[in-house]
This record gives structure tokens, sequence and C-alpha cells, in this order.
């Protein structure tokens, strides 16, 4: 894989503080990543939805350095204005991770300042959304300094690129409406090292999406997703597990342009028990689902039956589900959502999202 384009040519000196600001989006996986080998590559290919109003913003301000003989990298982080010392072990790792393709990082000190549009405590991964977010704030940095043009391709091809190395599904949190990551043969231009915008037409019922997240855990996660990858390794099943996440890519890009949801239904909630599948056989074994996620899971399918509506769930590596519909049952579900399911939400909340496009400059 040529990751060489990666490596910043001709960068200019800069002496004066730049600042840059972006909006990125969580993501919701339709096929699931779930196993990787070093430097974060993924065992099988994924997609996701990029979702809109779950999102993070940060502002990293970029301060030159006095003393250029310092090659550490310095930085302060907040967190909802607030410092944040837990989370900077995992962003000193991403940056040193990446300091190959963004050498100028030493050459700055930074001050990152970033929030997050769900509740910090509400089992909504924020690594998608707050390592993209990172990732194109740098970009905006290497295009101010780069003595060659930048194109937006490259540019959002490099924030992928950078993103994954932070973490896996940050990857296809850069770009929308549906974003594969991992080499397929099905997928054209696709890699393993960065996410690729789904690269063919998709059907009318497809766009507007909507994903409404109920929140049945807010608590920390008991196993990371880094420990459940890990688990990966050596579990019984993880080669059938990475085929059938490969055939099951191969039929959602024809699902997606063809548009049949009752395929697309079979497909989503089949790869989500199949990632919980995983959890439930590693060793050690673990459970993420509470006993309201199974409400909820069997809740849907009562109202599928009873009413012949196209609604699914889908379910990361936590007890949250995610609601899929179609935009022209928005009202229905709202209606479900509030009668039949927010009962068993932590607080009855949950979050109502929409497909959505990727970052933006704010
Ligand atoms: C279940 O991207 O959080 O959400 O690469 O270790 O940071 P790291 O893992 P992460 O794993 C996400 C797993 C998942 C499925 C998915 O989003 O594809």
């Amino acid at each position: 894989m040529d990751t060489q384009q990666f490596i910043p040519k001709s960068l200019v000196n800069n002496t004066t503080k730049l600042s840059f600001t972006w909006k990125t989006p969580s993501n919701i996986a339709l096929v699931k990543y779930w196993g990787k080998t070093e430097p974060q590559i993924p065992k099988n290919a994924s997609i996701s939805f990029t979702l809109s109003n779950s999102h993070t913003i940060t502002t990293i301000d970029f301060v030159p350095k006095l003393n250029l003989k310092t090659n550490d990298i310095n930085f302060e982080l907040f967190f909802e204005g607030k410092k944040k010392e837990d989370f900077k072990p995992k962003i000193t790792k991403f940056f040193e991770r990446i300091i190959k393709y963004c050498p100028y990082l030493t050459t700055y000190n930074m001050v990152i300042h970033s929030e997050n549009s769900f509740p910090h405590s509400s089992g909504i991964a924020s690594s998608a959304s707050g390592m993209s977010a990172i990732a194109m704030c740098l970009m905006s940095l290497e295009k101010s300094l780069s003595s060659a043009e930048l194109t937006d391709e490259f540019i959002n091809k490099k924030a992928s690129f950078l993103a994954r190395l932070g973490s896996g599904s940050a990857s296809r949190s850069i770009e929308g409406p549906l974003v594969v990551w991992g080499n397929h043969p099905a997928i054209k231009g696709s890699s393993d090292v960065f996410g690729v915008p789904f690269p063919y037409e998709v059907h009318e019922v497809f766009k507007n999406y909507h994903d409404a997240i109920l929140l049945v855990d807010k608590g920390e996660k008991q196993v990371s997703s880094t420990v459940g990858h890990d688990l990966m390794h050596n579990h019984p099943f993880a080669e059938e597990r990475f085929k059938q996440a490969n055939e099951n890519l191969a039929k959602i890009s024809k699902i997606l342009q063809n548009g049949n949801l009752d395929s697309f239904i079979n497909l989503v909630e089949s790869e989500a028990l199949s990632l919980h599948a995983m959890m439930l056989t590693s060793n050690p074994y673990f459970i993420l689902m509470k006993p309201n996620t199974l409400e909820i899971i069997n809740a849907i399918w009562k109202f599928r039956n009873k009413t012949g509506s196209k609604v699914c769930f889908t379910l990361d590596a936590g007890a949250n589900v995610h609601v899929l519909y179609p935009a022209n049952e928005s009202e229905n579900i709202a209606q479900f959502i509030d009668n039949e399911l927010s009962k068993f939400c932590q607080k009855n909340h949950y979050i109502c999202d929409v497909v959505g496009l990727g970052a933006v400059n704010v």
C-alpha cells in the first residue's frame, strides 16, 4: 500500500500562530469492523452511515515553538472547557503514530479545545468524531504550510488515513453519506489505510435515512473496543467472521443500489448480532448488551411483524441501540419510540440523528 504519498514533500516555514476549527460527525457501521492487525489494518472491510447531529467540534491553536531544537510533541487538551489529562495518553499515542506523516507537529505548541454534541457519558463512542476532527485540523495546517496546492480529495484521503491511526472507525468520519474502509474487490478504490465514499449511485430510499440512538446505558463500557479487537486474535470463529463480513459488504453494496429494504434489514441486524456473538464467544468472554437492549430488539421485531414497517436496529460495541428507518416512516417511528421504546432508555433519553455528509470547517 502506497503510504509514501502521505509524507509531505515541500513545506514552508511559518512563524505565526494558526488556528483551525472543524466539526466532524460520528458514524454507525452497517457492516462491522471488529479485528485488526498493526498498524490499524482491519481484518475485514466495513461500511457506515455518516451521522449528522452526533458530532465533535474541535479547535486547535498552533503556536510556533521558540526553541525548535526540541522534538517532543507538546499539547494541552481542554474538553468542554476543562483541562482533560485522562484523554491525553490516547492522543499522545495518536500523534506519535502520525509524526512521520505530519513532521510539522513538533514545531508547534498545540492547544486543543474539543466538545461533543452528545453527552460525554452517553455511551456513544466519541473516538470516531474526536480523532477525525483532530485529523481535519492537522490537514488545514498542512494545507497552509504546503508550497504545493493540496486538492480537497487529497486532504480528505489523508485526513481519513490519519484518523484511522487514532481510531479505526474514525477513518469513516471524514466524508458521507456512506463510507467504506478496508480493501474489498466489490468497492472500487477501497483501501485498508483510508476510508472512501461509497462509489456507486445509492437508491433514493437510503437518502436521508434516520438513526434514533436509544441510550440504554450511559456508563463506561466494561470492555473497551481496543480489548475487544485484540480478543479476535486466536478467536475460534475469527476467520469465518471476517469472511462473513466481507461477503456482507458485497451484498450490501448491491442492496444500497437496488433499495431492497427487507434484505437491508436482514443483513444489518445479522451484522449487529454477529458482532456481539464474537464478544460472547471470546476468551475471556463478555456481554455488552443489557436486558433493555434485548427488550428493544424484541419490541422492534414485534412492531415490524404487526405493521410491516421497515424499521430495524443495529448495535455498536455497547448496550445502546441504533434504530434505523427510512425518512418516510419518521412520524410513525417517532411515535413508536415515544410510546414503546423510550421507557427502556436511561431517563427516557434518546438522540434523533440522520445521515450526514461529513466534516465541516467552522
Ligand atoms: C463495534 O474504531 O473504536 O464500533 O480502532 O481500536 O479505536 P479502535 O476501535 P474502534 O472500533 C469500532 C468497532 C465498532 C464497529 C465499527 O464501527 O465498525
